[in-house]
């Protein structure tokens, strides 16, 4: 399966992926996807939101045990985030079957689309959109950097967007769902564990920082004369850093538009996208407020106009305990439980069904990046806890 997966939107300059959703790269994955569900033998299918299903048994029946990622990645993502979910899913049917182990639940393999974000700028958009957290209103407004729609981008890949909308009757056939990622940290590398159990997801959003000035002449402008929002930028971008640091979160401007781009030009318009999480809401609140204030006091000594749009949020996820503990138990009991600063369709789901994540080892915990990496043990080790979690909640 990773020999299929390997070459499928790798850049050759970076050595990273680039599987933004609807592109030609998304759909090799999921024509790879398709196949390994025929392979098995499982029915496929694609739902009113573009996300996969391979089912194993009556998909109608109800409290059916799902597991599965997403096959998108960020810019110039690694192999593992999303990926490994997906082949370990298939990878612990195959264990199960080797083990003859009858399944007494419908069972399913899913492909959860966009759960990036990285040509939209909202993540996990199947997952919201499946959950009613993303109405079709909203999905419909969304642009990528070209301006291209989602619902154009949907239909020149072949999909329907006039279906999207919320699908709670197939999100109510779910009984359990059981996300299998990567760790994008070094807790379990520093606990010398293989595999963990996720405990809760850290509140997040992201927000985008408009800083309107006014273009100019790079070498004939005073200084004096200047309204130059790249100072106001610069300013912000060093206020998420230090209110980040005082209160205990995390705050990154990964993200940035100038217009109109030019060396020799004073910039018109600086975008910039914060991406803020913390522990507990109020903490995050306290942390985007406070660059907020810092970006406008500053804004006004630029004679800068500053607009701020909340993209998207998500809260605090607590993952549910009985699921959770359920799932320790089938593991011997002595799993570590860990809580992430990463996003996932697990979390978004988690508001509707009950739902865990496992992680697998990342032996530098870079994620994100082409670097990202798991140890192949590791990802057997992962495989191996996802047949047992899958074998003791749905086979006999
Ligand atoms: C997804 O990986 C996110 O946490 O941004
Ligand atoms: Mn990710
Ligand atoms: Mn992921």
């Amino acid at each position: 399966m990773w020999r299929e997966l390997a070459p499928i939107g790798r850049h050759a300059g970076t050595g990273g992926y680039r599987r933004f959703a609807w592109t030609g790269a998304d759909a090799d994955c999921r024509n790879w996807f398709q196949e390994q569900a025929e392979a098995r033998g499982l029915t496929y299918e694609v739902d009113r939101n573009g996300n996969q299903w391979a089912w194993l048994g009556d998909h109608s029946a109800g409290d059916a045990v799902v597991t599965g990622s997403h096959l998108d990645s960020v810019p110039d993502g690694g192999a593992f985030d999303g990926p490994l979910g997906v082949v370990s899913s298939f990878a612990a049917l195959d264990e199960l079957r080797r083990r003859g182990a009858q399944f007494t639940r419908p069972f399913a393999i899913t492909n959860f689309g966009d759960e990036e974000g990285a040509r939209f700028g909202l993540a996990c958009v199947g997952s919201r959109l499946a959950s009613g957290r993303l109405s079709k209103e909203q999905a419909f407004e969304l642009r990528d950097g070209d301006g291209i729609r989602l619902p154009q981008a949907m239909e020149e890949a072949g999909y329907d967007p006039a279906a999207i909308g919320p699908d709670p009757e197939r999100l109510a056939r779910i009984g359990a769902f059981v996300e299998l990622h990567v760790e994008q940290g070094r807790a379990l590398d520093l606990s010398g564990d293989a595999v963990g159990i996720a405990s809760a997801i850290w509140p997040h959003g992201r927000w985008r920082f408009d800083f309107a000035g006014e273009a100019n002449h790079a070498g004939t402008t005073r200084l004096v004369d200047r309204r130059d929002p790249m100072l106001t930028y610069a300013e912000t971008v060093l206020a998420a850093r230090r209110e980040a640091e005082l209160a205990g979160a995390v705050a990154t401007f990964g993200k940035i538009s100038v217009e109109p781009n030019g060396v020799n030009a004073i910039p018109s318009l600086v975008r910039g996208w914060l991406d803020s999480r913390a522990a507990d809401q109020a903490t995050l609140d306290t942390v985007v407020a406070a660059v907020q204030r810092a970006a406008k006091e500053r804004a006004d000594r630029d004679g800068v106009d500053l607009r701020v749009v909340r993209e998207s949020f998500t809260p605090v996820v607590e993952f549910e305990h009985a699921l959770r503990d359920e799932i320790n138990k089938i593991l011997g009991g002595a799993v570590p439980v860990l809580g992430t600063g990463a996003g996932h369709d697990a979390g978004i789901l988690s508001a509707t069904v009950p739902t865990a994540m496992l992680f697998v080892r990342n032996p530098t915990g870079v994620s994100h990046s082409p670097a990202e990496s798991a140890a192949e043990d590791d990802c057997v080790a992962g495989v191996i806890a996802l047949a047992d979690v899958l074998e003791g909640l749905a086979c006999s």
